[in-house]
């Protein structure tokens, strides 16, 4: 009896040959020269900021309000300007600074004409009545008196004070009172003809 084995064996052998080295230390490697870039080793590493976001919930404060005149100076004083006008001139022509200015006037016995005069031009440069004054302009009224801004000013002040001392609060004289006579473009008309 034979055995077959051996030439198995040897078949076996042969085709284990035939196959390709898997690994050995002769084997080829592939080198691959990346460069890379240099590490600078003496710059501090600075950490990346950070952003923080601040949602605020308080309201900002409203705009700072300019005071203005809350009254109706028509309804409240428009029944007393007679007086009060009356009360202008008179003070006018015992002033020191104003006497000599109304003297003529006084000397003429135009005190009660000029204060209704007065009267009907305050009540319509303050929007109460529309043509009641018809009177002289503003500028033909004080022609060759020569007013001075001083004198301007301080008739502005006699005027607050009559106001003041007919019960006139303070605030509706610097708001509602003085505005339109400390205006530039009205004093102009009065100042200097
Ligand atoms: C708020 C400023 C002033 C106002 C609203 C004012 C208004 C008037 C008015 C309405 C008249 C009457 C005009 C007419 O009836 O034809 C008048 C006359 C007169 N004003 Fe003024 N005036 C002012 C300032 C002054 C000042 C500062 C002076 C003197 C310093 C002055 C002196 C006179 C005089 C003397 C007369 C009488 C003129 C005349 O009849 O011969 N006024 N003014």
């Amino acid at each position: 009896m034979r055995l077959v084995l051996p030439s198995l064996l040897a078949l076996s052998a042969c085709d284990a040959d035939d196959e390709l080295p898997r690994s050995s230390a002769t084997e080829p490697t592939i080198a691959m020269d990346i460069p890379l870039p240099p590490v600078d080793t003496d710059t501090p590493t600075v950490p990346p900021e950070t952003t923080t976001t601040t949602t605020t919930t308080t309201p900002p404060p409203p705009p700072p309000t300019t005071p203005v005149c809350e009254t109706d100076i028509c309804v409240v004083y428009g029944a007393a300007v007679p007086a009060v006008s009356a009360g202008i001139v008179a003070a006018a022509a015992v002033d020191p600074t104003f006497a000599d200015f109304f003297a003529p006037v006084v000397a003429g016995g135009g005190e009660a004409a000029l204060a209704a005069s007065l009267t009907d031009f305050i009540t319509d440069a303050y929007g109460c009545t529309t043509g009641a004054y018809t009177g002289a302009s503003m500028e033909d009224a004080h022609a060759g008196m020569g007013i001075t801004q001083q004198e301007y000013d301080d008739f502005i002040t006699l005027i607050a004070g009559v106001l003041l001392g007919a019960g006139v609060p303070e605030d509706d004289v610097n708001l509602c009172f003085a505005p339109p006579l400390v205006d530039p473009a009205f004093s102009a008309t009065i100042v200097g003809q």
